[in-house]
C-alpha cells in the first residue's frame, strides 16, 4: 500500500534543507545506479573529518538523535525511504540543534552511489521490517543483497549493530551473516534483562518492549583474513 503523502511534506522538507537531503535516483534500478557514483564529500557535508557512521530505517529518529548527542565527535548519516516519516527525525535534529547528524531520504539499496567505499564506521538496523512472506525476503534489510552492499561501505573493522523484536527476522539475520562471511558477537536473546549497557531504545523497541516482547540484538563483522 502507498502511503498518502502528508499535508504541508514538501514545506516541511524544504525547512530542513540544512540537515535532510531528498536523493532522487529511484528511477534507475538500483544496481545500475550505484554503477555511476556521486559519492558526497564529507568534509564539505559535516564541516569537519570525523568518522562517519550510519542508520539504515531510521524511522523518526529517536534513536539516531540521542546517539549523536552522546557522541558530538562522530557523524551520522540516517537513512530512511519514506519521507513522511524522515521529515519528522529532521525537524526533531533541528530542533535539538545537532549538527552531526545529515539525513538521506533514499532506500537502502542506493547507498553505493553515494556514499565513499570502505568510508562507514558501524551500520546500525534497528527494528527493520521483517517481510515475513518468503516471496519479500529479499526486502529485508540483512538479506545476501543488501550485505553485499554494506561490505562495499565498511572501513575495516567495521561493525554492524542490529536489534529486533523479531524472531523470524533474528534467525534469518543470523544464518545470512554467517552465510556471507560475517563472524558474530555480544548475541543477546533478551536484550532489556542482560545487562547491557548504553543502550538508546528506539520508537519501535519501546512500543514492543512495553508489550513483554524479548528484544533481540547482535553485533557483525568482516573477521580479517588474516584471522582466519
Ligand atoms: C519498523 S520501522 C523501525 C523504525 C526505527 N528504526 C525504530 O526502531 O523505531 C522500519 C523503517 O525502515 C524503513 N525501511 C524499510 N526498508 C528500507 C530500505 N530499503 N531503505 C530505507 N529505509 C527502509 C521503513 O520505511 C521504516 O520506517
Amino acid at each position: 500500500m502507498r502511503m498518502r503523502k502528508k499535508k504541508n511534506l514538501d514545506t516541511r522538507c524544504e525547512r530542513c534543507s540544512e540537515n535532510l537531503l531528498v536523493l532522487r535516483s529511484p528511477e534507475l534500478n538500483s544496481d545500475i545506479a550505484c554503477e555511476s557514483p556521486e559519492y558526497f564529500d564529507y568534509t564539505e557535508l559535516f564541516g569537519n573529518d570525523n568518522p562517519v557512521e550510519l542508520e539504515i530505517g531510521c524511522g523518526k529518529g529517536q534513536f539516531i538523535c540521542e546517539l549523536a548527542k552522546r557522541h558530538p565527535n562522530i557523524n551520522y548519516i540516517a537513512v530512511e525511504q519514506c519521507r513522511n516519516v524522515i521529515v519528522a527525525a529532521a525537524e526533531k535534529a533541528q530542533n535539538e540543534g545537532l549538527s552531526n547528524i545529515k539525513f538521506f531520504s533514499v532506500p537502502a539499496e542506493y547507498l553505493p552511489r553515494y556514499l565513499h567505499p570502505h568510508s562507514i564506521g558501524r551500520i546500525y538496523l534497528n527494528f527493520s521490517c521483517p517481510f515475513p512472506k518468503s516471496r519479500f525476503k529479499n526486502r529485508r534489510l540483512t538479506h545476501q543483497r543488501f550485505l553485499n552492499k554494506y561490505k562495499l561501505l565498511m572501513a575495516d573493522g567495521a561493525e554492524i549493530h542490529q536489534k529486533t523484536d523479531n524472531m523470524q527476522l533474528f534467525e534469518f539475520s543470523i544464518e545470512s551473516f554467517s552465510n556471507n562471511g560475517f563472524a558474530l558477537k555480544n548475541i543477546s536473546l533478551d536484550l532489556h534483562n542482560s545487562g547491557f549497557e548504553g543502550n538508546i531504545v528506539t520508537e519501535y523497541e519501546n512500543k514492543f518492549a512495553s508489550k513483554g516482547f524479548p528484544i533481540y540484538r547482535l553485533e557483525a563483522f568482516l573477521p580479517n583474513k588474516s584471522d582466519t
